[in-house]
C-alpha cells in the first residue's frame, strides 16, 4: 500500500515525542510508540502478579518476537533468535566455525560498523585471517573489489546491507553469488535497512543476518536478532550459546550439548524480557504501515534533503541514486558536532558521526515540513556563523 494521501501520517499520534520535537534521528533510535508503554506495563503486571509463572508467557518470546521481525524481512518462522545486541549476535554466528582450519578467511569492509569490526579483529586470535576491503571516498564500497577478495579460503563474508555512515546500499546479491560459488557464507548486518529499505532474506539467499529493533523498527534497545538460513542452521554448531539452546533445557544436562533446532539453537542464557515486551508495539505499527510504503516516503524525504543541500552548496556524503541510498542522509557541514547540539537546542533531533557529518533519518511519521524546518535551521545557523 502506498503513502498516497499521507496515510502514514495517521501513525504520528502514536509517537508522543513528535508533539514536542522535530525527530529526524530514527537511524539511531526510533521514536517510542505509546504502545510500548503498554508492553512494559504488561511485563510489570506479569512479573508482579504471576511471579515465576510468568515464564509460561515469556519463555517463547525470543522466537515469537523473532517471527514478527521475520515477516518483515522475508525470514520463515523459527529462523530468528533474539539476541542482546548486533555485536554479540555476530559473535554467536561466527562461533559456529572452525577458525584454525584452512578455510579461515573473513572478508569485510572498513565501512562496516566499528563494534562489529572489533569482534572480527578479535577472531584473529582464534586463527581467522581478516581481509578488510577499503571504502571509496568514505561513502561506498566497490562491489568488484569486494568480490575479488572472496575465494576458496573464505569462511564468512560479513558486510552491512546499508552502511551506517553514508547510507550506501551494498550489492548483497552479487556478494552472495560469489561467496556461494566458492563455498563461503554471507552474514549481513541489516540494522540500517530493516524497517526502511525492503529486504527479503530468503530471496537474497544470505546464510545469516543480524539486526535490531532499536532504530527503524521503533522497538527500543536490547532487541537485536540473528537469522540463520533454515537449511543451514541444523548443520552449524554455535559455541557461544547456553542452556536455552539445549534441546531439553530443563534437564540441566552437562555437555556434550544436544542442541535444539531453528532459532532456539542460537540462544544463550535468560533473555531480556522487558526489552522484548517493549518491542512488540513498534513491530506491529511498522508491519501495518508496510515497508514498501515507508521506503517510498523515505526516498521522497531523503531526496528532498539532498536537493536542498545541493541548492545550498552543502556536501552530501550519501549516494544520490535511489537504488544506492538507504534511509539516512549525511551532510558534511563545518563544525557538524556543535551544529547537532545547536539543532537540539531548537528541539530538532539529528546526530553527527565522524566522517559522515550531520545524519538525518526521516521515518514514516515525519512530514516534509519537519524536514524543511531542520534544513532551514541548518541554513540559518550556518549564516549566523559566517556573519
Ligand atoms: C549497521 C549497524 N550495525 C551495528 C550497530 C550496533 O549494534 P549493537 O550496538 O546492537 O551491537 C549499529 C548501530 O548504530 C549499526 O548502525
Amino acid at each position: 500500500m502506498s503513502d498516497r494521501n499521507g496515510r502514514l501520517l495517521e501513525y504520528r499520534a502514536q509517537f508522543p515525542i513528535l508533539e514536542r520535537k522535530t525527530y529526524l534521528v530514527s537511524h539511531s533510535l526510533g521514536a517510542m510508540p505509546r504502545g510500548a508503554v503498554g508492553g512494559l506495563e504488561q511485563y510489570s503486571r506479569e512479573w508482579m502478579d504471576e511471579g515465576v509463572a510468568a515464564w509460561n508467557d515469556w519463555w517463547g518470546l525470543p522466537i515469537s518476537i523473532g517471527d514478527s521481525i521475520g515477516s518483515l524481512i522475508g525470514a520463515p518462522p523459527d529462523s530468528i533468535s533474539m539476541q542482546p545486541n548486533v555485536t554479540l549476535a555476530t559473535a554467536v554466528f561466527l562461533s559456529s566455525f572452525d577458525w584454525a582450519g584452512p578455510r579461515n578467511g573473513i572478508v569485510t569492509t572498513e565501512l562496516h560498523f566499528p563494534s562489529v569490526l572489533h569482534i572480527l579483529d578479535g577472531m584473529r586470535d582464534q586463527g581467522a585471517r581478516l581481509t578488510v576491503v577499503p571504502g571509496v571516498d568514505g561513502i561506498s564500497i566497490d562491489t568488484d573489489r569486494l568480490i575479488e577478495r572472496i575465494d576458496e579460503s573464505t569462511q564468512v563474508v560479513n558486510i552491512s546491507h546499508v552502511l551506517f555512515r553514508s547510507s550506501f546500499i551494498q550489492n548483497v546479491a552479487a556478494v552472495v553469488e560469489k561467496a556461494h560459488h566458492v563455498g563461503a557464507h554471507v552474514l549481513i548486518d541489516i540494522y540500517q535497512s530493516a524497517g526502511t529499505v525492503p529486504i527479503d532474506l530468503t530471496e537474497l539467499g544470505v546464510d545469516a543476518a543480524v539486526g535490531g529493533c532499536l532504530k527503524w523498527l521503533c522497538g527500543g534497545p536490547g532487541n537485536a536478532y540473528l537469522y540463520v538460513r533454515p537449511d543451514l542452521s541444523g548443520r552449524l554448531t554455535p559455541r557461544l550459546t547456553g542452556w536455552m539452546s539445549h534441546a531439553a533445557p530443563f534437564e540441566f544436562k552437562i555437555p556434550p550439548v544436544d542442541r535444539a533446532n531453528g532459532g532456539w539453537r542460537f540462544l544463550s542464557g535468560t533473555p531480556s524480557v522487558p526489552a522484548m515486551r517493549a518491542a512488540e508495539a513498534g513491530l506491529e505499527i511498522v508491519t501495518r504501515a508496510g515497508v514498501e510504503a515507508i521506503r517510498e516516503k523515505s526516498l521522497r524525504l531523503t531526496g528532498r534533503i539532498i536537493d536542498r543541500s545541493d541548492r545550498e552548496g552543502w556536501k552530501v556524503n550519501t549516494p544520490r541514486s535511489d537504488e544506492s541510498r538507504g534511509g539516512t542522509v549525511s551532510i558534511d557541514l563545518p563544525a557538524a558536532d556543535s551544529m547537532a547540539g545547536s539543532l537540539d537546542d531548537l528541539e530538532i533531533m539529528v546526530d553527527c558521526r565522524p566522517g559522515a557529518g550531520i545524519r538525518m533519518g526521516p521515518h514514516f511519521y515525519n512530514t516534509e515540513d519537519e524536514v524543511d524546518r531542520a534544513l532551514d535551521a541548518i541554513a540559518a545557523l550556518l549564516a549566523e556563523s559566517n556573519s
